[in-house]
């Protein structure tokens, strides 16, 4: 047993021990917050220039699926604004579902293609009013970076993206499985642009796919006039030529100098509409809902 002496001291002996605790805890809390206020202000980090990909789309049996398979492309790529494009005269929700599921970066607009065009039995100049609309964009709202357009029924290797990002003027590239010749690309030889390989030339100046090329957003706004002309076959030439002055030499070459093929023209197989769902065989079943997503005949 303690003696009530050795109590008092063995109770005081305690409080001090605490006090010192809680006070040195109190120092160093202190010391801590004064170290990190003396921190340098994290510096933002080196944000890469913008990229506007510019994507028409209309409906049809493969419409959603191409959009998701392109939307988790670009979903590896940052600082990138997706314009989704539609001809159409309505908003398709299901459209809208799609590209909040993906969640990239996007806008939607609308872009019917004019009816002269429509009702043409040439080959219609598809995409071109959905392009434009995305050039009208990028001229309101953008003010550097870099656009691309980029279909929805193409293949993409995302380093083709941060290659394309630094474009000063025009960046060209090959891309694959584009006419018999396998490949539509710039010819370089001692690393300067000779000619064009692309299995179909018809007289065009650029003979390029649409996927074959970028354009940096300022050289567009110094040429308020460039568009995309309703012309079948002359889209790529069309632009590129609107794109005047634009010499050759001024074309930068991505893809390693244009050897590697970086972007496909896969073009998915042409799907059958869906035949309708008979509702009276199933009407109370999950083949209801799923009957939203498909465009049927
Ligand atoms: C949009 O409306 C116009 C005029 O009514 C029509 O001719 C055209 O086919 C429509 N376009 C689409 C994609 O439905
Ligand atoms: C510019 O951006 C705003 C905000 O996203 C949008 O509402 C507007 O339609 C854009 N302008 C054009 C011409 O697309
Ligand atoms: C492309 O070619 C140019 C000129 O011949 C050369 O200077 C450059 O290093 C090449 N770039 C690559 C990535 O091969
Ligand atoms: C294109 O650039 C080359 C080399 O700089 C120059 O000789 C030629 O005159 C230019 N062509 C045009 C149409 O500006
Ligand atoms: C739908 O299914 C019912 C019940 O089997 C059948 O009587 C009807 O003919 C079917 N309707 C159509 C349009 O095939």
């Amino acid at each position: 047993m303690f003696k009530k002496g050795e109590k008092m001291a063995l109770a005081k002996s305690l409080k001090m021990f605490l006090t010192i605790f809680v006070a040195t805890t109190c120092i160093y809390m202190v010391l801590y917050q004064y170290h990190l206020s003396r921190e340098p202000i994290t510096q933002p980090k080196y944000i890469k220039p913008p990229l506007y990909i510019i994507t028409p789309t209309y409906r049809r049996a493969e419409q959603l699926a191409e959009l998701t398979r392109l939307g988790y492309t670009l979903k590896h790529v940052v600082n990138l604004l997706w314009l989704v494009i539609e001809d159409a005269n309505q908003t398709s929700p299901l459209v809208i579902h799609t590209l909040n599921r993906i969640g990239v970066p996007y806008e939607y607009f609308l872009a019917p293609m004019p009816d002269e065009y429509k009702n043409t039995k040439k080959a219609k100049p598809r995409g071109v009013s959905n392009r434009n609309r995305g050039l009208d964009y990028i001229r309101a709202n953008a003010t550097s970076g870099v656009f691309y357009f980029a279909d929805d029924d193409n293949t993409y290797d995302i380093s083709i993206f941060e290659q394309m990002r630094y474009t000063q003027k025009v960046s060209m590239w090959p891309v694959g499985l584009v006419t018999k010749f396998g490949v539509s690309t710039p010819i370089i030889r001692n690393g300067k642009i000779t000619g064009f390989y692309d299995g179909w030339i018809g007289g065009r100046k650029f003979p390029v796919d649409m996927a074959g090329f970028a354009v940096s957003v300022k050289f567009l706004h110094e040429r308020p006039n460039a568009k995309m002309p309703f012309k079948a076959g002359y889209e790529e030439d069309g632009f590129l030529k609107s794109l005047a002055p634009l010499n050759l030499t001024d074309i930068e070459l991505l893809a390693s100098n244009c050897t590697e093929i970086l972007t496909w023209h896969t073009q998915t197989k042409k799907n059958a509409n869906a035949s309708p769902l008979n509702l009276t065989l199933h009407g109370d079943t999950n083949l209801v809902s799923l009957n939203t997503f498909l465009v049927r005949t």
